[in-house]
């Protein structure tokens, strides 16, 4: 490990909703090599213990450490959630989650002061998103709801028409969103009902997604610690996943706006 500018930046998910991150990550940062790993073998990790999730989450990290890593993004809401302080411990690099820059982004935004969340069952449970509002601004007042259904539907490409809309009334409703004026897409797959969800839940609601607020952090720790690549050279584009590759390579390409050449399947001997 060189922990040098050349290195490339890691991004973990369960599968293919962290590519939403990653194409934020390539937009902002095109000239950084990176390596991707989507544990496809194991994925959801929303509806699992936290104990599980820091499992795997911690034997994605060894896999993607034996490339050249000067940094880490967990690209996953629910690994974020419970998982990042052992990552921490257990590796060498920063290691950077989507929640606390999604959940600053929100408290930044919010003229109402009051925040609702949505997510897997896991990241839910955790309290993490709450947490992190809560030491933005100890004001806050912060409503959730686990949104399971809008998973499946974004990995089928069930974006658009009347079932996700039904779906989308159905868990946007009541008291989750009285008052609210900003609502946290806190899961990765989420950015892709976003013109469902605007709809559902009207103008007055603005969403954030943490993917940009996530990519201003990683450029912020590359920065601090004199690590972001400015040469122009070869950049390196690693995809790796748990399962065989074919439904990751062909959902995959819409989670990350362009399309996906190949990946490459690695045994986490789990
Ligand atoms: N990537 C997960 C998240 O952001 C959603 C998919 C899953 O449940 O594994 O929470």
């Amino acid at each position: 490990m060189r922990h040098d500018r050349h290195a490339a930046i890691g991004v973990f998910d369960s599968g293919v909703g962290g590519l939403t991150v990653m194409k934020a990550l390539l937009e902002r940062l095109p000239l950084e090599s990176t390596v991707y790993l989507g544990d496809t073998a194991r994925v959801p990790y929303g509806t699992k213990s936290g104990e599980v999730v820091t499992r795997y989450s911690l034997a994605n990290a060894r896999a993607l450490m034996e490339y050249d890593l000067k940094l880490l993004v967990v690209a996953c809401n629910t690994a974020s959630a419970v998982a990042i302080p052992a990552l921490r411990e257990a590796l060498p690099i920063p290691v950077i989650g989507v929640i606390t820059p999604g959940a600053q982004q929100a408290a930044a935004t919010t003229k109402s002061g009051r925040v609702a969340v949505i997510g897997t069952p896991g990241t839910i449970a955790s309290g993490a998103y709450q947490r992190a509002l809560l030491a933005e601004r100890r004001e806050l007042e912060v409503r959730t709801q686990a949104c399971p259904m809008f998973v499946p539907l974004a990995e089928e490409g069930w974006t658009e028409g009347d079932v996700p809309r039904l779906v989308a009334e159905r868990y946007l409703t009541g008291e989750l969103l009285e008052g609210v004026d900003t609502l946290v897409l806190g899961c990765t797959h989420y950015p892709l009902l976003r013109q469902t969800i605007a709809a559902v839940v009207g103008p007055g609601v603005t969403l954030v997604d943490s993917a940009h607020a996530t990519v201003e952090r990683v450029v912020e720790a590359l920065q601090e610690r004199d690590l972001r690549q400015l040469e122009r050279r070869t950049v390196e584009r690693h995809f790796l996943v748990t399962d065989t590759p074919a439904r990751f390579v062909e959902v995959g390409a819409r989670f990350l706006g362009r399309p996906l050449s190949g990946a490459r399947q690695v045994d986490l001997k789990l």
